[in-house]
């Protein structure tokens, strides 16, 4: 090895120790007579001193060196006199008796430290060099430690790990595929895996028992701070268990990961019904680490002449604890924040319970001081608190005040990053109507089964037919997603039938699981998560970029190899594809 050391390991035990130990430049300071040089690599830094004033060579040396440039240096660790207690090498230095340039640098288009001036498309075009920076190689590292430990656990559980194939079919559910070319079969092509689903279900028809992948999956979907093209799950299947059995056996892998980790220890999770969570909160991923749960208010504001309410589907509101001191300019900006068509409220509608006890809304001339006092009861609302009400649409109000929940959490503190709060939701509504195509759509996925008790409403009410289907929810995130199977070729005919498929379609798709199925299907389930979230969750991030070393942006380009391009004719004449232009 070039080293004898690495630049983050040196400490006042090792004084008198010759050294060698090869780096980046990170900064360099002439103070005279005598240089010194911060070495970096990935363990750490090292301060090197070197005195140039009595050795010539050193000082030629010391004069041509630029940030980044790739040294390897000699020398003894002495005790520092100016002490750095922030850093573990902070309290020696190497006196340099010898420098050699392994390689130089080009000025970096940014600073290489914790805090960058670079902003995110330069750091994005140079990934190579942001990647260089702690913060984003200590998002890669705890990425590795969480994939160690997701496979420790799985494999102490007796899953296998099972690769399945990249170059798959495409199908006409669930988001739009990647497709890739057949050179050999002209006209026709592969699609990318949007999840390893139908391979992880045939694993099982084979008797693999417990099927676990850490494994890339392709979707062309729109992106979101939470979404890349190309990402990664933990994915999961397990034969002859119940729902129970995989929320435990989940459950505790995500607490082995966080016990692991960041040394927290949980509770049974919480768990609460699709229904209830969509009422309490709006939403299927509600963050729990705070309350301001949603109160219904039809019962007690309808009939007292205030048309939107009176004409509102639904009048649902929150309780912003302490905020009755906002002016009315406060108020204004978020009703003018609700109105933005990202979230596209008409208006909202406000109660203050002052401190002084009185009440004093928004639609007074409406309201005696007796009905908004059954208004704050409803709220559970003491002196100080700011009532927030949207109505309409029962959807469409859900929603938005989902988005106004989250925003108040944001404003009063309550989304703190090192707290934890995960929740299953259960009980998942088997089928969605989509306005667009004017059918139902999985919600989940085709392969998911109905709960027994509901297959006879798949005839007259498909939207109330719920699904034994579970997600893993963290801080408002959804980490994860499963469903127990369909096992019964007839059963999953019915469903494919039910969603819009005809016998042909469904076998012409599908075929190849339903045939299986044919062949001693055991009863099975799954989950997957994902593995991008989760890891971003524990870095406290916002984005699941940082922990991805090569990430997409959000046009879904690679701005450093500058993908995707465009193909020369040659390759396109191969593979027998006619430019549209
Ligand atoms: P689902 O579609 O819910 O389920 O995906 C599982 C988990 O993958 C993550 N995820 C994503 N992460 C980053 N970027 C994306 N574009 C993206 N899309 C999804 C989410 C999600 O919870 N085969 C089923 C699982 C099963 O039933 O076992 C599936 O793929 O965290």
């Amino acid at each position: 090895m070039l080293r004898t050391h690495t630049c983050g390991e040196l400490n006042i035990n090792n004084l008198g120790q010759t050294v060698t130990l090869c780096g980046w430049v990170q900064k360099s300071r002439d103070l005279g007579g005598t240089t010194f040089i911060d070495v970096r690599d990935r363990y750490g830094l090292t301060q090197l001193v070197l005195n140039i004033d009595t050795d010539a060579s050193l000082r030629e040396t010391s004069r041509t060196l630029g940030r980044e440039f790739v040294i390897k240096v000699s020398g003894t660790v002495i005790e520092r006199t100016n002490k750095n207690t922030k850093i573990p090498t902070g309290e020696i230095e190497i006196a340099v008796e010898s420098i050699e340039v392994l390689n130089s640098s080009k000025v970096p288009p940014f600073m290489i430290e914790d805090e960058t001036d670079g902003g995110e498309e330069l750091r994005a075009k140079y990934r190579y060099l942001d990647l260089r920076r702690n913060p984003i190689r200590n998002n890669l590292v705890l990425r590795h430690k969480m994939a160690q430990e997701v496979r420790k656990y799985l494999d102490m559980l007796d899953f296998i790990e099972v690769e399945t194939p990249v170059l798959i079919k495409s199908t006409p559910e669930g988001a739009r595929d990647f497709v890739v070319p057949s050179r050999m079969n002209p006209g026709e092509f592969y699609a990318l895996p949007q999840s390893p689903q139908t391979f992880k279900q045939l694993l099982m028809v084979s008797g693999f028992d417990r099927y676990f992948q850490i494994v890339k999956c392709f979707r062309d979907e729109d992106l979101r701070a939470d979404r890349q093209p190309e990402f990664t799950q933990i994915d999961c299947e397990m034969a002859f268990i119940t729902q129970e059995d995989i929320l435990n056996i989940f459950e505790g892998l995500t607490r082995h990961l966080f016990k692991a980790l960041k040394g927290i220890e949980f509770n049974d999770f919480p768990r609460m019904q699709y229904a209830d969570a969509m009422r309490l909160y709006g939403s299927d991923k509600p963050d729990i680490r705070f309350g301001m749960q949603f109160v219904e208010l039809n019962d007690i504001v309808k009939g007292k002449g205030l048309g939107i309410f009176d004409s509102a589907e639904l009048v649902v509101g929150i309780n912003a604890k302490g905020c009755a001191d906002y002016t009315r300019k406060q108020i204004d900006e978020l009703t003018e924040w609700l109105k933005r068509p990202q979230i596209g409220a008409t208006g909202m509608i406000y109660c203050r319970y002052n401190t002084d006890g009185t009440l004093k809304s928004s639609v007074d001339k409406f309201y005696s001081e007796d009905d908004l006092t059954n208004w704050a009861a409803a709220f559970e609302a003491e002196p100080g608190d700011l009532i927030l009400v949207l109505a309409g649409n029962a959807d469409k109000a859900r929603k938005q005040l989902n988005e106004l929940r989250l925003e108040m959490g944001n404003r009063l503190g309550l989304r703190d990053k090192n707290i934890y709060a995960p929740l299953w939701v259960l009980d998942f509504p088997l089928l969605e109507f989509d306005e667009e195509s004017g059918r139902y759509h999985a919600m989940h996925h085709p392969f998911t089964s109905p709960k027994p008790e509901d297959i006879a409403l798949l005839d007259t009410n498909p939207g109330d037919v719920r699904a034994n289907a579970y997600d893993l929810v963290i801080n408002g995130t959804e980490i994860g997603g499963g469903s127990i199977r369909i096992h019964d070729r007839a059963l999953q005919a019915l469903m494919f039938k039910h969603l819009g498929f005809t016998a042909e379609e469904a076998q012409k798709q599908f075929g190849f699981l339903m045939d299986a199925f044919e062949y001693g299907a055991p009863p099975h389930g799954g989950i997957a998560f994902g593995f991008d979230r989760l890891c971003s969750i524990f870095a406290g991030l916002d984005s699941i970029r940082d922990v991805i070393a090569f990430p997409k942006n959000n046009s879904g380009r690679d701005v450093m190899i500058d993908s995707p391009s465009t193909i020369a004719d040659t390759q396109l004449k191969e593979l027998k594809i006619k430019t549209a232009l």
